[in-house]
């Protein structure tokens, strides 16, 4: 593992790249990763980078995003397969069609989309930033809101909207049981729930914390002093647990204990092992088709303008 870990660290300093890494990451690719972060943050790291090669730990729309931000530079993956079932609900074909189907609407994607979809888009938002964004456009601005419906339903209720939802959603979020949360809550009185907004509003209503990765990081460090019952994807753990070392942090159970739904299987696809190989050989490498990014890339600057 030490070998590995050297060869990678060796590779990466001769090839001029960067390790950019998710949080649901596992724990050994989030502690060789040069950054750790959220949808938002790693777009922001692969806008500014000034190394030739990009290697994103997470999922294919992360990639495609840093591609589209950074065309002249080499954008690699560990794993091709590595994708996303929240990016999958929404075809960009059928999007299209939705969005041709209502003129004067203006279009706000969540970046969990292929670059296709974002190429019809005009601002792209993280859970980060989607509650600025929105209240960003007049209140009476019609606005559809894709792909996940449990965000949208959130955002439309935090700020009193009715925005036109699609209807997708991601797997891991979908699976979390109130019923087994209820029981975590009854054997743990004291903890309070972080709950990210791809949750079931079912969930989110059990939530005391709303927010993405980094704002539910943020408001543990903030306060260690709590137990808490984490409802999202199990990865985000690793970092918790590092920065605050004394806390318990409970990982919030699916519906079925047997699937270890709570892990997001496409993430889980990067190792040790083929990020060495894909630095090794430069491969695989994310491409977009330049007249998609040309029209992707307008609603993602959009969105790092308002983020800044
Ligand atoms: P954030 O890290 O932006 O909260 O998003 C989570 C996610 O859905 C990643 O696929």
């Amino acid at each position: 593992m030490n070998e590995l870990i050297k060869a990678i660290n060796e590779l990466k300093k001769e090839k001029n790249a960067i390790i950019l890494g998710h949080y649901y990451q596992k724990g050994e690719i989030q502690d060789i990763a040069d950054y750790v972060g959220d949808s938002l943050a790693l777009a922001q790291w692969a806008a500014k980078t000034e190394a030739d090669i990009i290697v994103m730990c997470g999922v294919h729309f992360m990639g495609e995003t840093a591609k589209v931000l950074c065309p002249d530079k080499k954008v690699l993956v560990p794993d091709m397969m590595a994708g996303c079932s929240l990016a999958d609900s929404c075809p960009a074909d059928q999007f299209a069609q939705f969005v041709k189907e209502h003129p004067g609407y203006t279009v706000i994607s969540y970046v969990n989309t292929t670059a296709a979809v974002k190429a019809v888009t005009d601002v792209v938002v993280t859970s980060t930033n989607a509650k600025q964004i929105v209240e960003s456009f007049p209140k009476d601005e019609k606005i559809i809101f894709g792909p996940d419906r449990n965000l949208g339903n959130y955002i439309n209720s935090v700020t009193n909207r009715n925005m036109l939802l699609w209807d997708g959603a991601c797997h891991v979020h979908e699976q979390f049981s109130v019923e087994k949360i209820m029981e975590l809550k009854a054997q743990h009185p004291e903890a309070l729930v972080l709950a990210h907004p791809e949750c079931k509003s079912t969930v989110l209503k059990l939530a005391d914390v709303v927010g993405s990765t980094a704002a539910l990081l943020k408001y543990a460090v903030n306060h260690p002093e709590n137990t808490y019952i984490v409802a999202t994807e199990s990865g985000i753990l690793h970092e918790m647990q590092k920065k605050c070392p004394q806390t318990t942090f409970i990982p919030a159970p699916p519906n079925d204990s047997t699937c270890g739904c709570n892990e997001c299987s496409f993430m889980r696809l990067n190792t040790l092992e083929k990020l060495y190989e894909c630095l090794k050989n430069e491969a695989p490498e994310i491409t977009v088709d330049p007249e998609v990014a040309k029209k992707a890339v307008k609603p993602i600057q959009r969105m790092l303008e308002i983020s800044a």
